[in-house]
């Protein structure tokens, strides 16, 4: 059964868009652990345009379940990620220009640099996971860099149209079967939604989902508590019949 990372920079988006106080993701970290959230992830951007450097350290002194750091591998990062010494690293690749994370992180031809940004969040005593596309040359090569985790990229398969959907989905399927044999770990996530989430939840050996802006969005109607708690049951009681044609288990 999979469990739920509950991503939270889209409170802080709504902070920056007035350069003010609130909404302030570090209590809405409670409200979203009291609604079942297995751990927290925020993204620290370089342009620091949701995240602030005070929200992860206070997050890193008051969140209960585990605190994910997501972050691009550069030296900055890599000596915050150090300093305050989050439970889990995932590298993800940042664009400036970019609305939200576009595509996995190109692993296979950073190897050398990678792995050696691998082995200091290691050496440090905090776990690394890498934000890839489902394929099998970003998977061996995440595997030979040293990477403990991996998240699938499930971008793709949220935006295609319900006919696309089960060609998308059988490739994450595939990724996590391959990840698995190659000894890594196991997560996913980016562009979940209530409508979308089951078949993913659903994949044998998924161990956690990472979810914001559905969640975050559904918030503003019931609470955000009770939004986690809506995705929560989704996550860990999919449905078994296929959604769109195909068996998906
Ligand atoms: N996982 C990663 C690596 C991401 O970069 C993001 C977006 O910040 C998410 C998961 C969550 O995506 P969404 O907000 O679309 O649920």
């Amino acid at each position: 059964m999979a469990s739920l990372g509950v991503n939270l920079d889209h409170i802080a988006n709504v902070r920056q868009a007035r350069k003010a106080n609130e909404p302030d993701p570090v209590p809405m970290a409670l409200l979203a652990e009291l609604g079942g959230a297995d751990g927290i992830t925020i993204h620290l951007r370089e342009d620091r345009r949701h995240i602030q450097d005070r929200d992860l350290r206070l997050l890193k002194e008051t969140v209960r379940s585990r605190l994910n750091l997501e972050m691009a591998a550069t030296p900055e990062m890599v000596d915050i990620a150090i300093n305050t010494l989050p439970d889990m690293v995932t590298l993800v690749p940042e664009k400036r220009e970019e609305i939200t994370t576009e595509g996995g992180l190109e692993v296979s031809s950073n190897k050398a640099y990678l792995k050696e940004v691998i082995e200091r969040i290691q050496d440090a005593g905090v776990l690394v996971s890498l934000f890839v596309d489902a394929i099998p040359k970003q998977l061996e090569a995440s595997k030979n860099v040293g990477a403990t985790w991996v998240e699938l990229h499930t971008g793709t398969y949220a935006e295609s149209t319900w006919e696309r959907k089960p060609f998308e989905l059988a490739k994450i399927q595939e990724g996590c079967v391959r990840s698995k044999t190659l000894g890594l770990r196991v997560n996913a996530g980016h562009g979940l939604t209530y409508q979308n989430v089951e078949p993913i939840a659903a994949i044998e050996g998924m161990e956690e989902l990472n979810i914001g802006h559905s969640i975050i969005a559904r918030s503003i109607s019931v609470g955000l508590t009770e939004a986690v708690r809506e995705m929560k049951n989704l996550v860990q009681n999919p449905r078994k019949e296929p959604l769109f044609g195909i068996p998906y288990t």
